[in-house]
């Protein structure tokens, strides 16, 4: 109730405010027809204002789930990378942003403006709560729920969550952000409707919000879509795209080189895996040991220490059989030679995100 108090309270106060400009504007047009360019300037006040308002009641709308949304089969990856140049915008240039979109093609049925504001919404929220300097990531991965959780059947989801390194929120400011005209903004910043938007189409999508933040650390604000099958034929071409088709895996990498092992890693996240690094075959093995929810190798062949990637597959194929091994090179000589001979799949540097896809599916499916 108290919600809707605030509802009404609030958005009779915007109406008028609204008003008052459209009002006041035609007004001044009534009076002074001949004076062109004042003419120009009030309609163009007025038009922004009622603009305004039809933003308002789209919000309103959204909120009260009534709003006639047209959800199409969507990649949320494509649409999030269609509004980067937009979302870099409204940003500005004081913030590092980032892109996280791992977990592969994912489609959604939502509707993608309203999908588009979403984000937007998120990303100014993170912008004012973020001194300038600070980070600002999107980032997604699929999420399954095995039992209902809060409003949401069990079922997969893409995760899709906007991090900042900005003031956080508190308890209590946290439990009520969503709420329509909730804002901590002074007045005339802040309208308050930006979160009930994004959990308005939420909820419509199918889907909710996840707020995680404390105060002075940040906040991660997390939109959780169903995930739908693909059914337009962009996205089922999209299903023998090796990169945007990564089933997310827990890899090992096993790299001597930092700045290989950082950029393989890089990639690695790229595609939605979670990486855990190892500097060398007795590394690798310490790692496996005390890791058992690694579910592939990605070895590099030439090491320091005597022992290269060939011995260490070569120990893993009767240790740890069923587990899948990459072994991976840009040397020509040494025990490349024994690696190719052998049976693991081979990827030789440098090598594309493309082909790193394509040698880690090969390896999952042996
Ligand atoms: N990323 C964030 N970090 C810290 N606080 C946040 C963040 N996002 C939202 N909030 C808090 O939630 C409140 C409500 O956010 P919401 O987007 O609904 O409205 P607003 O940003 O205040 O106004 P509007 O979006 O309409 O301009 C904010 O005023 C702020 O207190
Ligand atoms: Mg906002």
């Amino acid at each position: 109730m108290e919600a809707i108090g605030q509802l009404t309270g609030g958005v009779a106060h915007d109406f008028n405010n609204l008003l008052t400009v459209i009002i006041g504007a035609l007004d001044v047009v009534d009076r002074n027809p001949a004076d062109e360019a004042r003419r120009n300037r009030m309609i163009a006040a007025a038009m922004a204002a009622a603009k305004r308002g039809e933003k308002l009641t789209q919000h309103l709308l959204a909120f009260a789930r009534r709003q006639p949304l047209r959800p199409e089969v969507c990649r949320i990856d494509r649409l999030i990378a269609e509004s980067e140049d937009l979302l870099r915008r409204a940003l500005g240039d004081a913030y590092s942003f980032h892109l996280r979109l791992g977990g592969g093609v994912r489609n959604a049925l939502v509707d993608s403006s309203q999908f588009e504001a979403a984000l937007l919404n998120l990303v100014v929220n993170a912008r004012d709560a973020t001194p300038a300097g600070g980070e600002v990531t999107i980032e997604t991965r699929p999420v399954t729920l095995p039992k209902p959780v809060g409003e949401l059947p069990a079922g997969q989801y893409l995760r899709i969550a906007v991090r900042d390194t900005g003031s956080g929120m508190d308890a209590e400011t946290a439990a009520r952000a969503v709420e329509p005209f909730f804002t901590t903004k002074p007045p005339g910043e802040g309208t308050g409707l930006g979160l009930s938007q994004v959990y308005g189409f939420a909820r419509q999508s199918g889907g909710s919000v996840d707020i995680e933040t404390r105060p002075g650390q940040g906040a991660t604000i997390a939109m959780l879509l169903p995930i739908a099958a693909a059914t337009d034929p962009d996205a089922s071409e999209a299903a023998f795209d090796h990169v945007a088709g990564q089933v997310p895996a827990r890899v090992l990498l096993v790299e001597d080189d930092p700045q290989v092992a950082e950029l393989v890693d890089a990639m690695l996240h790229d595609l939605g895996h979670t990486v855990v690094r190892a500097g060398g075959v007795d590394e690798a093995l310490d790692r496996l040991n005390a890791d058992k929810t690694i579910e592939l190798v990605l070895s590099d062949v030439i090491m320091p220490g005597g022992r290269s990637g060939v011995d260490l597959a070569e120990h893993l194929a009767t240790a740890r059989p069923g587990l899948p091994v990459v072994l991976c090179s840009g040397y020509t000589g040494g025990d490349q030679g024994r690696a190719q001979a052998g049976a693991w799949p081979f990827l030789s540097k440098p090598f594309s995100l493309d082909s790193l896809a394509r040698v880690l599916t090969e390896a999952r499916v042996r």
